[in-house]
Parts: C-alpha cells; sequence; structure tokens
C-alpha cells in the first residue's frame, strides 16, 4: 500500500500528441490529447515529417498541460512511461527525447511501452481483466487477433496481410470524398442506408485468423468507376453499408471463433475504430448470444492517448520491468 503510484506517460507515435497522469493504474488525473488531424487534413493522410515537426512544437505545452490538470506537482511522480513503438520514427522520437529528459531530471524510472499493449490496456483503466482473453485491436495501423494468456504475455493469432481495418476505412471514405480520417463518415453513412451494396468479404484459409482488406477496397473502387463510367447516380450511403457490412461480419466471425478455440474468458476490443458503431453493435449481440463476455473502452479511451499508455506502463511498474535510458524508437516493434 503506501503511496500512490503516480504515472506520467507520453504518446507520440502517430500523429496525436498526448501526455497523461494516471494514479494507481486505473484513476485518470489527466489525459490532455492534441489532434493533429486538421493538419494532415488537406493531404487526405498523415505525412510523418509535417506530424515529427508538430509532435515537438506542441510536446512541452502538453506536458504543462497535464500536470495543470492533474493538480500534481513533478516530485509526486512514480515514474515516465512512453511509447517506444511500434510508430513513426520521426514522432516516436519526440515523445522518447522527451520522456528521457523528464525522467533524468526528476531522476524517475523510465518504462517503454509498446503502442497495441496500450490499446488493449486501456479497457483496464475502466474494467477487471480476466485472464486468459482475446483482444481484438483494430485501428489506423493495425488489425491484430491477440490472445494474452496472462499479464503482458501477448500471442498473435491473427493480423491482416495489408491494409489496416482503419486505413481501409480512410481510403474508401476518400474515393467517397469524405474527409480524413474517414471512418466516423462512414459509419455514421452507413447507419443512415436504407439498402447495401453487396461487396466481397475475404475469410482466407478455413482455419486462418488473417484478415484482409484491400480486395474490398479495390472492390469498393470499381463499383465507384462502373458508376462512374455509365453515368449512373449511386448512393454513397448504400457504398458504406456494404463496406462496413463486410468489415464488420469477418472480424467479428473470427474474433468469435479465437474466443471459443482458446478458451478465453472475456473479448476486448480496443484501437480506434473499436468506435465504430457498426462493429460495437454485431459484436454486442454476438457475444450476448455466445456467453462471451465483451469488453471496450469508452470512445475517448478508443483512439491514440496517454492514458492507455500509463494504465499498461502501471502493469510493468509493479514488475520492475523498467527500461535503459538509452531505449531506442523502433518502427517495428513486435509486441
Ligand atoms: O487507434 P487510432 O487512433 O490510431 C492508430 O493507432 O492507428 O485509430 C485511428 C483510426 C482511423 O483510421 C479512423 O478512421 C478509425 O480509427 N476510426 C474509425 C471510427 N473512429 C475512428 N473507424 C471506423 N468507425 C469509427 N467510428
Ligand atoms: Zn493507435
Amino acid at each position: 500500500e503506501g503511496r500512490p503510484v503516480c504515472i506520467l506517460a507520453i504518446e507520440t507515435s502517430c500523429d496525436e500528441t498526448s501526455v497523461a497522469i494516471v494514479r494507481d493504474g486505473k484513476e485518470i488525473l489527466s489525459n490532455v490529447v492534441s489532434s493533429q488531424v486538421e493538419t494532415h487534413q488537406r493531404f487526405g493522410g498523415v505525412v510523418p515529417e509535417v506530424a515529427s515537426r508538430k509532435h515537438v512544437e506542441s510536446i512541452t505545452w502538453i506536458i504543462e498541460e497535464a500536470f495543470d490538470q492533474a493538480g500534481v506537482a513533478p516530485a509526486e511522480l512514480s515514474a515516465v512511461a512512453v511509447t517506444h513503438g511500434p510508430g513513426l520514427v520521426g514522432s516516436l522520437l519526440v515523445g522518447l527525447v522527451a520522456a528521457k529528459a523528464l525522467a533524468s531530471a526528476l531522476e524517475l524510472p523510465l518504462i517503454g511501452v509498446h503502442h497495441i499493449a496500450g490499446h488493449i490496456y486501456a479497457n483496464q483503466l475502466v474494467h477487471e481483466l480476466e485472464y486468459p482473453f482475446v483482444s481484438l485491436v483494430v485501428s489506423g495501423g493495425h488489425t491484430e487477433l491477440v490472445y494474452v494468456e496472462s499479464e503482458g504475455r501477448f500471442h498473435i493469432i491473427g493480423q491482416t496481410r495489408d491494409d489496416a481495418a482503419g486505413e481501409a476505412y480512410d481510403k474508401v471514405a476518400r474515393a467517397l470524398k469524405l474527409p480524413y480520417p474517414g471512418g466516423p463518415h462512414i459509419d455514421r453513412l452507413a447507419h443512415e442506408a436504407s439498402e447495401a451494396v453487396t461487396l466481397p468479404r475475404a475469410w482466407l484459409e478455413p482455419d486462418s485468423y488473417d484478415f484482409s482488406f484491400s480486395g474490398l477496397k479495390s472492390a469498393v473502387l470499381a463499383v465507384l468507376n462502373q458508376a462512374g463510367m455509365k453515368g449512373i447516380a449511386f448512393e454513397p450511403a448504400a457504398v458504406a453499408r456494404g463496406f462496413q457490412d463486410s468489415v464488420v461480419d469477418v472480424l467479428v466471425e473470427k474474433a468469435l471463433r479465437a474466443v471459443q478455440a482458446y478458451g478465453a474468458k472475456q473479448l476486448l476490443l480496443a484501437g480506434g475504430v473499436a468506435a465504430n458503431k457498426g462493429l460495437r453493435e454485431r459484436l454486442g449481440s454476438r457475444c450476448a448470444e455466445a456467453g462471451v463476455p465483451l469488453l471496450a473502452p469508452p470512445l475517448s479511451l478508443c483512439t491514440d492517448n496517454a492514458a492507455m499508455i500509463a494504465a499498461a506502463a502501471f502493469l510493468k511498474y509493479r514488475r520492475g520491468q523498467f527500461a535503459p535510458f538509452d531505449l531506442k524508437a523502433e518502427p517495428l516493434l513486435k509486441l
């Protein structure tokens, strides 16, 4: 017991600069997220060079803001945590340098966190986890089914062979002339649709937990091209609905099959695409039918944020898993 454990965490792996202070792995004292979406919007996607420059511009005031909002003094911190991969190398480096500077000035231990472990343990901020569990991680950069045998022991049982689910959402949205990031727009359109365009589902080999979304994306583009060539008016909502149905179908069926095959006690949803209403609804009803407890973070903790990094770091802190001060940025870090 004794003194509370206060962890300051930094997340800069992609286009969100975020700093959080979390007490005892559960209580979010602050979670400041500064999104660069507006900056990248006009390019239709994240431009790595621009992203790292933006992180440099904002990291210092975001750290100050996180302290202010938490009402915590630097001397009250127990450790400094940072995402060291995977992600854009220039972006990761900004967070790493800031974390090392802070940890060394305050003489605190440094904790390196894998970005995906952060997404998974976002659930720990609001739920009680029971091992073993399966996590469906769906974001702009990742689509993975992870079997988590016990605390911190991850086994990737399936992953995308091409585009990540969020990436497919963003590309299809772009083809439909929707703003970046397109996921939420497609989600909304899909719910407004009165009909759905029929699109393929990539089940792959019968026993595979892998995913593939590039064929689906091409099928959407082919539908749009054909309509354009023949001058046929098409319903963007029907395309959005067909696309979403196809993505959700495959994600939900493979996740449930994994839960059953691995004898998991829970299914944890994680990552930016976990905010998708269609996915949440369908997973919710399928899990209820199958008697599988489904956990998902609130929407604000699904997309990139530093509170989730602090949550994962708290577990490492309890185990004394600290990082050396020459901790490297690893764009392709394995879970
Ligand atoms: O986890 P995240 O914030 O960043 C990565 O680590 O990639 O995920 C961002 C992704 C984007 O591709 C965005 O379009 C998608 O999450 N996204 C959604 C929804 N909200 C965000 N995709 C589908 N439906 C949503 N409601
Ligand atoms: Zn992420």
